[in-house]
């Protein structure tokens, strides 16, 4: 039978098989993982395969957008996917949700097919908010997202930054169980000695703990 949905391929087939197809829309597909694990450059070699076909990406890069690496990755069509992209770079916690609520003005106006959110905790990690109130603006982040993409019928890409669960002797994702449950496909990305390792932590329709073993590269993202 064939797929009701139609997934967005990240331009990593290992990746789109372990999340089913690709990413889907009208929900938010989180990879968390630790620093230089390669969480980005998987954002971009998804926003670099959607601006291929042709259609809008916003990417809200809180860490700053590495040009570089993204002409690393879109090669030569650079100068072709860099019309459709709209970067935002807020620079506080307030500010990513002005610019998550913003881009809808973009998304109704265009044709955009995914938008990124890389990192939704980044900026909430550094402001020493009370923690209350940084979770329930996090929270209320997700929510606009996710209403955006339900609106347009888009997928949406966050990663999320991770801390050491002393209780759980493992590495968790930041932004507690309230971004965990709106993030409806989470992928682990493990950094190894020489290669990386996306795990499957929670899928709707995937075995939980599948896996995918990748090199990061000049030019983006392979299998190992
Ligand atoms: N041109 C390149 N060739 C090979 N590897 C590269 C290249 N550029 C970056 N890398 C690798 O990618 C890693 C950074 O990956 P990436 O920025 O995607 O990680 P991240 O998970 O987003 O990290 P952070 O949490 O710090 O944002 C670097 O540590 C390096 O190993
Ligand atoms: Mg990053």
């Amino acid at each position: 039978m064939e797929d009701a949905v139609k997934k967005i391929s990240t331009g990593a087939s290992g990746l789109d098989t372990l999340l089913g197809g690709g990413i889907e829309p009208r929900m938010i597909t989180q990879f968390f993982g630790e620093a230089g694990s390669g969480k980005s450059t998987l954002c971009m070699t998804a926003a670099v395969s959607v601006l291929r076909k042709g259609l809008g990406v916003v990417y809200i890069d809180s860490e700053g957008f590495s040009i570089e690496r993204f002409s690393q990755i879109a090669g030569a069509s650079t100068e072709e996917c860099a019309k459709h992209l709209y970067v935002f770079e807020p620079a506080t916690f307030a500010e990513q949700g002005l610019m998550i609520s913003e881009s809808e003005q973009l998304i109704k106006s265009g044709t955009a097919g995914l938008i990124v959110l890389d990192s939704a905790t980044a900026l909430y990690r550094v402001e020493q908010m009370d923690t209350k109130d940084a979770l329930s603006m996090l929270s209320r982040q997700m929510m606009v997202l996710l209403g955006i993409a339900k609106r347009y019928d888009i997928p949406v890409l966050i990663t999320n930054q991770v801390f050491m669960d002393i209780d759980h002797h493992r590495l968790s994702g930041l932004g507690g169980t309230a971004l965990s449950h709106i993030s409806k496909a989470i992928i682990r990305v493990e950094k190894h000695e020489g290669f990386r390792r996306a795990v499957v932590s929670k899928h709707r329709s995937r075995p939980e703990g599948m896996s995918w073993e990748f090199v990061l590269t000049g030019t983006g993202v392979r299998d190992r």
